[in-house]
């Protein structure tokens, strides 16, 4: 039994079905299991850790006949000690992490996202679980922050057409968690993972475009400009450390790792194949 966390998100939810697909059995944890329209063979269940409510008395029995977790940040929240505790001692034996691909030598140890992630790899490699970190760069599902302008118009405003990533697929970050959850061999790995192409963002928007059948524009807004309201997914306190990461990306050559294809045996997918797998998303 593999539990995962954050099973109703982006890679959550492409992780329960390439599990189940194999065979694996899946204990998905959500909020709100009335809501969370996991698939049927799914086991669902109640975790809401991520704010600053009690915990549950009995963490331990999400973990009932579970081998390994998959730990996601947000699901876990404050309480991420705790719930590898539970793990832990209901006989858990790996872990893998989602964590981010900011964490490496020479980052900016003060920047939000460093921070959130760092503290989130020293419970794991602190839990006495055998562990996974997967640290990807940008996901292809930051492109739905442009979702509402698309769906409204051609027009997309924004802040660094020019910066520059490899946006990676849920899908990859997906298939590589359920080698490293099925598999043995990758205790104690780091997993760097991208996309397989740098893609500016106004690039990304023309991609969406051509899977939409439409051509779309991208219009520059000063980063001074920028009002939280723009980008609804992003907590506004962490908006300004973010803004300068994209402008700090313009021009530069983002780093591109093979990743996805040695742990998988099947190339990155690129972020055309992002925009067709998501186009309903962008259609009105
Ligand atoms: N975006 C990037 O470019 C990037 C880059 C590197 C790493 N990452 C990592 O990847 C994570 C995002 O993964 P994702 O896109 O799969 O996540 P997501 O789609 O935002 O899903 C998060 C899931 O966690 C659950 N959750 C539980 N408590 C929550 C809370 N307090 N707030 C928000 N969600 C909560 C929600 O499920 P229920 O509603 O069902 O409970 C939600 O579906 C980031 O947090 C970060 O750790 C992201």
């Amino acid at each position: 039994m593999i539990v995962v966390t954050g099973a109703t998100g982006n890679v959550g939810s492409a992780l329960v079905s390439q599990l189940l697909a194999e065979g694996a059995s899946v204990r998905a944890l959500t909020r709100d299991p009335e809501r969370a329209a996991l698939p049927a063979a799914a086991d669902v269940a109640r975790l809401d850790l991520g704010g600053d409510l009690p915990q549950p008395a009995d963490l331990g029995a999400l973990f009932d006949g579970a081998s390994a977790l998959f730990l996601h940040a947000q699901a876990v929240g404050a309480h991420t000690a705790a719930l590898l505790e539970a793990a832990r001692a209901r006989g858990v034996r790996h872990v893998t992490v989602l964590s981010s691909g900011i964490i490496q030598d020479g980052a900016d140890t003060a920047h939000p996202i460093y921070v959130q992630h760092a503290r989130l790899e020293d419970h794991v490699r602190e839990s006495g679980l055998a562990w996974t970190a997967l640290r990807p760069n940008a996901f292809a599902t930051n492109a739905f922050q442009w979702a509402p302008q698309i769906r409204s118009g051609d027009t997309v405003s924004g802040p660094y057409p020019g910066a520059v990533s490899a946006p990676i697929h849920e899908a990859d970050i997906a298939a590589v968690a359920v080698r490293t959850l099925l598999d043995d061999g990758h205790q104690g790995a780091v997993h760097r993972l991208t996309g397989p192409d740098p893609v500016t963002n106004e690039e990304q928007v023309h991609a969406i475009g051509a899977a939409l059948g439409r051509t779309l524009r991208f219009v520059e807004v000063p980063p001074q400009d920028v009002r939280p309201e723009l980008f609804p997914h992003v907590p506004p306190h962490m908006l300004p450390a973010i803004l300068r990461t994209w402008g700090e990306a313009v021009g530069v050559e983002p780093e591109i790792t093979t990743t996805v294809k040695a742990v998988t045996g099947q190339p990155a997918r690129t972020f055309e194949e992002w925009a067709t797998d998501h186009r309903d998303a962008f259609s009105s």
